[in-house]
């Protein structure tokens, strides 16, 4: 899961529309900020641009090399703030504790047992401060995905003429309670294929009440749950569920 090819064209279809709701929320909550399985830094580095001490954490090397070469391109003050490490999110150490945990964009979901989501939590509300807060990100599964299928995703210009395609297949299994994608990027240059590059995806579909009880056993209590980035209400029809959860 996301490798070295996949990782380079992972930026081009993530949106940042959430990027701003993501600030708001943690410059309310304080940092120092973790941000587990913080993928390419898109969250982690605007978070260091508004001020906040970040560590970001991630198992993909890739990921992490652009995350790197993203904060490069930041001004120094900004730059000091954040810092990226390899590493699982159940068992990263760190020696300081956080004022908040940042699990976004379904990264929590990667991890695909019962006792490896229990071993996550419990380990980050080791990490955080009393009265630190955990926020959790996931997409609830829903009717269309459950269904599985396929979605071609808009095409993306990268430079004159080349043209990136993105393609999502999509398999879910209620036993397993597993979602598989096999993500297929196509590099266009002058209208000939020029790269194609297949990434395989799994993760869980957590129910709403399931996180409920699995934060509620790791000792932590829900105090916001919203159903989009814009702040709205959680609803059996939200396609997000955020979670913000304190440390009890
Ligand atoms: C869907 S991406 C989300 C990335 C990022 N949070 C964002 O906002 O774009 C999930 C990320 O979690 C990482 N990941 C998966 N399992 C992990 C684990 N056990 N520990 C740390 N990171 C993990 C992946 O490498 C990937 O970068």
């Amino acid at each position: 899961m996301f490798g070295r090819k996949a990782s380079r064209y992972y930026d081009y279809f993530d949106g940042k529309e959430d990027v701003p709701f993501f600030r708001r929320l943690m410059l309310r909550l304080g940092g120092p900020v973790l941000d587990l399985g913080c993928g390419t830094g898109t969250i982690a580095l605007d978070l260091a641009g508004a001020g906040l001490e970040v560590v970001g954490v991630d198992s993909s090397p890739y990921m992490l090399d652009i995350a790197r070469e993203k904060r490069d391109k930041l001004p120094p003050r900004s730059r000091e703030r954040v810092r990226f490490f390899e590493g699982d999110m159940q068992s990263f150490p760190w020696e300081k504790q956080f004022a908040s945990a940042l699990l976004a964009r379904n990264s929590f979901a990667c991890l695909l047992s019962t006792q490896e989501q229990l071993r996550c939590l419990s380990h980050v509300r080791n990490l955080l401060a009393v009265g630190g807060k955990i926020v959790l990100d996931l997409i609830p599964p829903h009717g269309e995905m459950l269904q599985g299928g396929v979605s071609v995703g808009r095409s993306v210009v990268l430079d004159g003429d080349i043209r990136l395609l993105r393609t999502v297949h999509t398999r879910c299994d209620l036993n397993s309670q597993l979602c598989r994608q096999t993500i297929i990027y196509q590099c266009y240059q002058g209208g000939v294929l020029s790269e194609q590059v297949l990434e395989e995806v799994c993760t869980s579909l957590l129910f709403p009440r399931e996180v409920l009880l699995l934060l509620r056993q790791t000792g932590f209590a829900a105090e916001e749950i919203y159903g989009d980035t814009g702040g709205g209400q959680f609803s059996a029809a939200s396609r997000r569920m955020i979670v913000v959860a304190g440390k009890e």
